[in-house]
């Protein structure tokens, strides 16, 4: 196995943090899984799994291993004329596996366009957009158990998918190792989801009719408009989760700020953090290069040469000022490193 040392990352983070891992090993085949948890590098670092880099915010270099995540490969077997099962290895870029599914005509994934990452990501966090989440569609994913050494596979009921959440975050966090990723998509009969957010407004000015293909159109232009693409701007998506309160807490609220944005929630509501942010004063705030972005304020962002650190610390100054302005806790949805 050829490790490379002291290699820079920042090619390797959407935020484009120029950390350096202590040791690095682009990994290109799932085989080759078993031989690096017997190389000396693994057993005698710390190990950091990268995907598409786009959920991570690095605030030192890394003194261990950072392996890539880079197995390729998206398939489709059909099930029948409604349902087919697309496939895709980790290291797929999600977008293109998106658009993949799409150009099969196969529906379900297209809410969830241009959302930056890799597919074998994706799963840990249940990622969501436009009212879709990967739990409504996931099938099965393969995963290799770093503590028996033997590969696995989990079905929907397996994954404890929340908000934001699977056991890949909690019960299971470090314990395995994604490779592979499938979903169950419509064929035909797609039911279309146009009612959350701009989509409907969307399509309407573009003059489109509501199929899986312009939908997909309508929710780039969508997030074109709104969120900083990390090409040109180093970012991570949203910074924050939405915080979920309680009924009682959500009536103090409304009493207290009758515009707050908030949506029910199973267990109370969902309060929109991105219009908590801009009404305690931070969107478009920069402080050198770490800043609040200015058409969507859940979204920090690094205009060129700002530090892991610094955005921490820009992270930390909001969740306090949320907290002292409304008694509301944000948690970070970015993997702070
Ligand atoms: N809002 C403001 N000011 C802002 C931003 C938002 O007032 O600066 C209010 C607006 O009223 C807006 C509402 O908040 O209508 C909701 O904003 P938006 O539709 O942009 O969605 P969000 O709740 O901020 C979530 C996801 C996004 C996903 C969008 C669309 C989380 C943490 N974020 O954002 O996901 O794209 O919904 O479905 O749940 C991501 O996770 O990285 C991500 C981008």
């Amino acid at each position: 196995m050829h490790f490379q040392e002291h290699y820079n990352l920042k090619e390797l983070n959407t935020f484009g943090l120029a950390e350096e891992a202590r040791f690095f090993i682009n990994l290109e085949e799932e085989s080759q899984l078993p031989e690096l948890l017997k190389s000396e590098v693994y057993q005698n670092n710390p190990v950091l799994w990268l995907g598409g880099g786009s959920n991570l915010l690095l605030t030192r270099d890394f003194p261990g291993l950072v392996v890539k995540l880079n197995f390729k490969g998206k398939s489709v077997d059909i099930i029948n004329d409604k349902e087919a099962i697309a496939s895709a290895k980790a290291g797929e870029n999600w977008h293109q596996f998106v658009q993949f599914c799409l150009k099969q005509n196969l529906g379900g994934l297209e809410n969830l366009s241009l959302i930056p990452g890799n597919v074998g990501t994706a799963p840990i966090q249940n990622i969501g957009a436009y009212g879709v989440e990967i739990k409504d569609h996931f099938y099965r994913l393969r995963a290799f158990d770093l503590q028996e050494g033997i590969w696995c596979d989990f079905g929907p009921g397996d994954c404890d998918f929340g908000y934001r959440w699977s056991i890949f975050k909690g019960e299971h966090k470090g314990r395995y190792v994604i490779s592979e990723v499938q979903f169950k998509l419509s064929r035909k009969d797609h039911f279309l989801r146009t009612s959350y957010g701009a989509i409907q407004a969307e399509l309407e000015r573009l003059g489109l009719q509501p199929t899986i293909q312009n939908i997909a159109e309508a929710v780039i232009n969508i997030r074109e408009a709104k969120l900083p693409n990390p090409a040109e701007i180093g970012n991570s998506g949203s910074f924050f989760k939405n915080p979920v309160v309680s009924e009682a807490e959500y009536d103090r609220l409304k009493m207290e700020f009758p515009d707050l944005v908030a949506y029910p929630a199973e267990q109370g509501y969902k309060l929109a953090a991105g219009w908590l942010i801009e009404k305690a004063g931070w969107k478009g705030f920069r402080r050198g290069d770490a800043g609040v972005h200015n058409k969507q304020a859940l979204v920090l962002v690094n205009y060129g040469e700002a530090k892991g650190s610094e955005i921490k610390a820009l992270s930390e100054e909001i969740q306090e000022s949320i907290y002292s302005t409304f008694a509301v806790s944000l948690e970070a949805e970015v993997n702070i490193i």
